[in-house]
């Protein structure tokens, strides 16, 4: 039965017919997002923020900037102290979508560590150029500061020591969706299905590649996850971020000493590989509303899948990474000190109340439980020594 929502796009008509009649998932979602005529966010169609297609933490306002700072402060001041060779700090923002988070990052430590400022340089590494437009606007206010962009391969070339972030970015990271039915496994593909002279997307069961094969024997031999679980209905879907590994090996070539943040979307082994979970964790994101339905509007929604924690920290780790610790968000903004923010509204004059709900508002939607709150917070560190021993504040007592 085809679904009447998800017409086919001209274009993907002919990349599918083109590709002998099916794509896989993995490719489809690749083209959705990142195809460069047409793809949401490479013609830069998607929009970040309030009023947007959906909210990020720092697309709230600049609070999440201002207590990141404070962590990227402190591993900068340790990297300083711990007398590692440097010309330039570099701080690195992956996927910086609307640019926000790197401008704000940089007003933030120029306002608490004014001395740090000439020391650094601001590296944005975006892989669509809609979005890089708009990152260009917004970053290029930023007076008296060294800023580049620049792609992994280029800065491969020329290492670097100092900070990399990536704020909700490898969510939007094709995914291999993994079906598994009648015993067996395949990996799910997307066709086109003619129905009075129109074309509709639908999914169709592929022969899996040995890549995929791996990632099954692996995570189970290696973190003892079982594909697929226990008790399973007769179908059951889970995704595969099987660009993660190669990114975390070709990031750790980047920087010679510092730190890796990845803030995204995350959950453990065994609420990811779950008979419950039985479609996965992909999810569709149009005008703030998400859908389950990812074959829908094809090339005008963002689509996200959630990371494994177990899978990525291992990644990590067999790509040259030492771990330093994971946390969720609303843990780690309180030990960076979010209420503080809270507690300096009660302040507030009753001309500013108006503002100041709205940032109380943003505040706690950052911590909340059930949506930004739960995010994962996984921090790495690279180094050639030993000796260098970087601060884990995000990951103490929250302050009060
Ligand atoms: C969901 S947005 C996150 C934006 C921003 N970090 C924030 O928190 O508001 C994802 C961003 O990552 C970019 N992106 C996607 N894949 C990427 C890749 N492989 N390398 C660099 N940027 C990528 C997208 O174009 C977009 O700018």
């Amino acid at each position: 039965m085809i679904d009447p929502t998800a017409r086919c796009p001209e274009w993907l008509i002919d990349r599918i017919l083109n590709s002998g009649g099916s794509i896989s998932f993995y490719k489809y979602m690749d083209l959705v997002l990142n195809d460069p005529e047409n793809g949401f966010y490479s013609t830069g169609k998607l929009k970040i923020g309030k009023d947007g297609d959906f909210c990020t933490s720092p697309s709230l306002s600049n609070d999440f900037a201002r207590l990141l700072a404070i962590q990227v402060i402190d591993w900068l001041l340790d990297l300083e102290k711990s007398g590692v060779d440097y010309e330039l700090f570099s701080l690195i923002e992956i996927g910086p979508g609307e640019g926000t988070l790197s401008r704000d990052l940089i007003m933030a430590i120029a306002e608490t560590a004014p001395d740090l400022t000439n020391k650094i340089e601001l590296i944005l590494v975006e892989l669509n150029v809609g979005m890089r437009r708009r990152q260009e606007k917004v970053v290029n206010s930023l007076k008296g500061i060294n800023c580049r962009w620049s792609n992994i391969e280029d800065l491969i070339l020329s290492p670097v020591t100092g900070v990399i972030i990536a704020n909700e970015v490898l969510d939007a990271f094709p995914v291999e969706r993994l079906v598994f039915s009648d015993n067996k496994v395949f990996r799910q593909g997307v066709s086109l299905n003619k129905t009075n002279d129109e074309y509709f997307l639908e999914f169709v069961d592929l022969k899996p590649t040995s890549e995929i094969i791996n990632f099954l024997n692996e995570s189970n031999s290696l973190l003892k996850i079982e594909f697929p679980p226990k008790h399973i209905c007769n179908r059951w879907v889970t995704e595969w971020h099987c660009d993660v590994p190669s990114w975390l090996g070709k990031l750790s070539k980047v920087l010679i000493n510092g730190s890796l943040l990845i803030v995204d979307y995350a959950m453990e082994s065994k609420r990811y590989y779950n008979a419950m979970r039985k479609e996965g964790t992909l999810i569709s994101y149009r005008n703030q509303k998400a859908n389950s339905n990812v074959l829908k509007d094809a090339g005008f929604c963002d689509l996200t899948a959630h990371l494994c924690i177990e899978s990525t920290i291992n990644y990590a780790l067999t790509n040259g990474w030492k771990f330093m610790g994971e946390t969720r968000q609303g843990q780690a903004l309180l030990a960076l000190g979010l209420s503080n923010f809270l507690y300096s509204l009660q302040n507030t004059s009753s001309n500013d109340l108006s503002a100041a709900l709205n940032r109380r508002e943003s505040l706690l939607r950052l911590v909340d439980p059930m949506g930004l709150g739960d995010f994962r917070w996984l921090a790495f560190q690279k180094d050639n020594s030993d000796d260098l021993i970087l601060g884990k504040r995000f990951l103490e007592e929250p302050v009060s």
